[in-house]
């Protein structure tokens, strides 16, 4: 099959069909305007195929999830956060010596410049830290300048690719030392990538810091697992701006504004405060179940539902399981995971979410494994960004290197008032 037939008033219509190598189909409907004065309409791009990828595969119906062909349950078991952004970046795991350089790339980045580490002082201590990061990481564009030029994805990608992977941990952890008035702890060398956000994190000249390997496994999965999901929302946001040629750090810095949103990465923090809200404010699972059915407002259960899994999320499956590894392993006393199974069971059972086909998705359990780790409640979309940065990456990178390039604008049907007369003030 390599066309769909198009009837449209009495015409007929030819229209190339194209076919990926998991034989998923499109019907391209890039000439369609052209030929027949029509455009296509599909509000929160449901149905809607934004680029060819070779990045990540998902099939929502069957709950798989595939890096680079790569399934993500053996990645998340037997691979490391580091190697996985080279896959994502480069489109193979990287060999020994390309892993030594790659790491070691990373630690010569890891550091902020010492004038941009006084910006912390300008912000307020309550500050979210999402809005600390976003607005630190754009800023990378002031002390790192770059224009995009023919020979970029040769001589400057590299560097700045690693140094957005390394720093933002950096940046993620001085934002929480600053909402708690302790003084930043540098990174060490001889860490690796998540020991040493840990070490950032918590480290103190008082109280020294031990890292866990569990805690370490435990970050390595989460961060994996986070690192790229195709053409969601933070993602599209990322292709759509850097599609204007704008910078790469100012591209990012918009992915991360709408990763930020609860319906998206902000979603973990609400599953927490609303299993919290559960425990401490004497609100029902069955209250919150009722006003999530209403449709007179738009709340919805935090945790539940995706647009793309229909079966079951398999990121949220392995986080389940290595919530209660850690939990057991720290012997931790964590009544929210009591109440989140509840919750869970009676959702499962529920006419409304079994018929909508809604499951717990990635943030229902993430929030909870950060928990046990320490990581305050509002550092959960932080944490989201990290793991998701090099998949930001690989996506601006794999729209950029595709022939013809077209920067992103949508169409849009009119809806407002027909053509009418301005009127002057004493009429109106
Ligand atoms: N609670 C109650 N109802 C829901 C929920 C929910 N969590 N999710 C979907 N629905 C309903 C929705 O109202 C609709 O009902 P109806 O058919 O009666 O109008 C139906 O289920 C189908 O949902 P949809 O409109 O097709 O869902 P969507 O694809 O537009 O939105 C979603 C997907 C993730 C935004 C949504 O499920 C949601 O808001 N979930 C809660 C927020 C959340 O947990 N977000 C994290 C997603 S995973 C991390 C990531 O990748 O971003």
């Amino acid at each position: 099959m390599s066309e769909a037939i198009l009837n449209l008033e009495d015409k007929s219509y030819r229209l190339p069909v194209v076919e990926g190598t998991e034989k998923e189909r499109a019907i391209d409907i890039s000439a369609l305007r052209d030929m027949t004065g029509y455009i296509t309409l599909d509000t929160g791009y449901q149905n809607t195929g934004s680029c060819m990828s070779s990045i990540t595969y998902i099939d929502g119906e069957k709950g798989i999830l595939r890096y680079r062909g790569y399934p993500i349950e053996q990645l998340a078991e037997r691979g490391s956060f580091t190697e996985t952004c080279f896959l994502l970046m480069y489109g193979e795991l990287p060999k020994d010596e390309e892993r030594k350089a790659f790491s070691a790339k990373l630690t010569e980045s890891s550091m902020i410049h010492e004038d941009m580490v006084r910006f912390f002082d300008g912000f307020p201590s309550t500050a979210h830290p999402m809005a600390i990061l976003s607005t630190m990481v754009n800023a990378l564009s002031v002390y790192y300048p770059y224009f995009y030029t023919d020979d970029f994805m040769s001589q400057t990608f590299d560097t700045m690719a690693t140094r957005l992977i390394s720093k933002i941990r950096t940046i993620a952890a001085y934002s929480y030392k600053h909402s708690i008035g302790k003084p930043f702890v540098y990174p060490k060398h001889d860490l690796r990538y998540c020991g040493n956000f840990l070490h950032m994190m918590f480290d103190s000249p008082v109280k020294p810091y031990e890292i866990h390997p569990e805690i370490e496994k435990a970050l390595n999965v989460l961060l994996i697992l986070h690192a790229d999901h195709e053409q969601n929302c933070s993602t599209s946001t990322v292709r759509l701006v850097g599609s204007s040629m704008v910078n790469l750090y100012s591209s990012i810095c918009a992915g991360i504004c709408a990763l930020w949103g609860p319906l998206h990465g902000g979603a973990n923090q609400h599953v927490i405060e609303m299993l919290e809200d559960i425990k401490d404010e004497g609100v029902s699972i069955r209250e919150y179940m009722e006003r999530a059915k209403d449709k007179s407002n738009k709340f919805k259960l935090f945790g539940f539902g995706h647009r793309v899994y229909k079966n079951y999320d398999p990121r949220a499956k392995i986080l389940k399981e290595h919530c209660t590894v850690l939990i057991n392993k720290f012997g931790i006393r964590e009544p929210l995971i009591d109440i989140a199974l509840e919750l869970e069971d009676a959702v499962l059972h529920d006419d409304y979410f079994v018929e909508r086909k809604l499951y717990p998705n990635i943030d229902f359990y993430s929030g909870i494994l950060y928990r046990a780790m320490g990581i305050p409640t509002d550092m959960y979309p932080v944490m989201f960004a990290i793991g998701r940065m090099p998949g930001w990456i690989a996506q601006w990178k794999e729209m950029h290197d595709t022939v013809p390039f077209k920067i992103g604008r949508p169409r849009q049907i009119y809806t407002g008032k027909t053509l009418r007369d301005y009127v002057d003030m004493d009429r109106r």
